[in-house]
């Protein structure tokens, strides 16, 4: 890879095969809930392996912009926090950068600070993804929230005593489901989230280890009230999304075989990888079994071999186990043999970027069969992908699916704004020298 600055577009060339061995970024996801989990403790918690990328970065800021005290040691985090109802006083606005999660997220624990309030704001990109949705619900258990034409950040968050709710999800989300979640644990009375589909549960996983009582039934999962999270020590995994990078490469490089350490197999993460087995790839590794739920996040090796694919139909009910790999699968598809469909995720359209049409329009620009639908898409297999120039604009995950196309293509690919990667994974292109070596 070449680079001359974070301007410039990066151009990735058709690859001769990938090899080796690598251990990818820490999980996103799971740095987010850890550091804000640690904020809200009282005692120290130790977070090893944290993700040090953009995103996760804005968490360790506000956290600290609310009071909490973050240390950094080699290799670990040590964070005081302030308790479940102890978040300081924030002059300005609380910046989430890019990350929705985080802006999804910490609003559940500021909902429950009674005649508080902080303003909340990111960049442009998060300025135009919805935060009603966790609006609706909050207000529900007597929270106020004040988006910004009522649907957008900046929005601002009053505090107030929360009561419990049962709240039947509208989608299947991770972010709304977590928020509500963390409100409920500092609201009188259970609450309940009614799930239409499941979605990752490393909020409840992580609950569960710092002393809260979470159940779940069926797609209802619960929480009582709290008053202090017990919480002493995080160790993060490897990124399944991160992964899912290099699973694709591997899978779409003639003569590749790479073995990728130490990554999160929670099943509600996994989609990606049971979709690529549907398509024809062997993947190595043993997978958590699908309805498992322990405080624990599984870890396990995976190892994955170029090899013929062919075209499948993603339907609804996967959508959310692989939500943030959809692109891939679009790539996938591109080179597999017959038709592949993505259905039922509308709500790409409201990621870092409008990923249905972001995606449809790179790999078209790249030599595509493919045509955008209201809720996914439609490639028709071609063996392979002429290659050109495409845009990440300013979405991490398609800079990354970007290079992935460029290293799998005939003529190889530019990508503009491959800066964008840093918001998850700043390592990338050391990572991706590394299986070139
Ligand atoms: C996330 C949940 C998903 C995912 C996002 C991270 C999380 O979003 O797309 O990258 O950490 O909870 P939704 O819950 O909005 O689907």
């Amino acid at each position: 890879m070449t680079t001359t600055s974070s301007a410039s577009p990066v151009r990735f060339d058709p690859h001769a095969g990938l090899h080796g061995t690598l251990r990818v970024p820490a999980d996103k996801s799971i740095s987010h809930r850890a550091a804000l989990f640690a904020a809200m403790s009282s005692g120290e918690v130790v977070v090893r392996n944290y993700l040090h990328a953009a995103d996760t970065e804005s968490t360790l800021a506000a956290v600290q912009a609310l009071g909490a005290v973050v240390t950094r040691e080699a290799g670990l985090l040590r964070i005081r926090g302030v308790g479940v109802r102890g978040a300081g006083d924030v002059s300005g606005a609380i910046d989430v950068g890019n990350a929705g999660t985080l802006m999804r997220l910490l609003p559940g624990w500021l909902a429950s600070h009674e005649g508080r309030s902080w303003r909340l704001d990111g960049d442009s990109s998060i300025r135009r993804r919805p935060v009603d949705r966790i609006a609706e619900p909050l207000r529900a258990m007597g929270a106020v929230i004040e988006p910004t034409d009522e649907r957008f950040p900046p929005f601002v968050v009053r505090g107030a005593a929360l009561q419990g709710i049962e709240y039947v999800l509208p989608v299947a989300s991770a972010q709304v489901k977590s928020c509500v979640l963390i409100a409920g644990m500092a609201s009188s009375g259970g609450t309940t989230v009614v799930e239409p589909a499941p979605s990752r549960d490393h909020t409840e996983r992580m609950l569960a280890r710092a002393g809260v009582t979470v159940t779940r039934d069926g797609a209802r999962i619960s929480v009582g009230r709290v008053d202090a999270l017990e919480l002493d020590e995080v160790d993060v995994p490897g990124d399944l999304s991160s992964a899912a990078f290099w699973v694709a490469a591997a899978l779409l490089v003639p003569g590749s075989r790479i073995v990728l350490d130490h990554v999160n197999v929670n099943w509600t993460r996994t989609g990606f990888l049971r979709i690529a087995e549907r398509m024809g790839a062997s993947i190595g590794g043993a997978l958590e079994p699908a309805g498992a739920f322990a405080p624990v996040e599984p870890v396990s090796t995976l190892e994955v071999a170029f090899g013929p694919l062919r075209g499948t139909t993603v339907d609804a009910d996967e959508v959310p186990l692989a939500i943030d790999e959809l692109p891939l699968v679009a790539l996938l598809g591109c080179f597999a043999e017959g038709t592949t469909v993505v259905r039922g995720a509308g709500e790409l359209r409201v990621k870092e970027s409008d990923r249905i049409a972001t995606v449809v329009d790179g790999l078209r620009g790249l030599g595509a069969s493919i045509e955008a639908t209201d809720d996914g898409f439609v490639v028709e297999g071609s063996g392979g992908l002429r290659g050109g120039r495409i845009a990440s604009h300013g979405d991490h995950r398609l800079a990354m699916l970007g290079a992935v196309a460029g290293l799998a293509s005939r003529e190889g690919v530019e990508v503009d704004g491959m800066d964008a990667a840093a918001v998850s994974y700043p390592g990338f292109a050391d990572d991706l020298a590394g299986l070139s070596a």
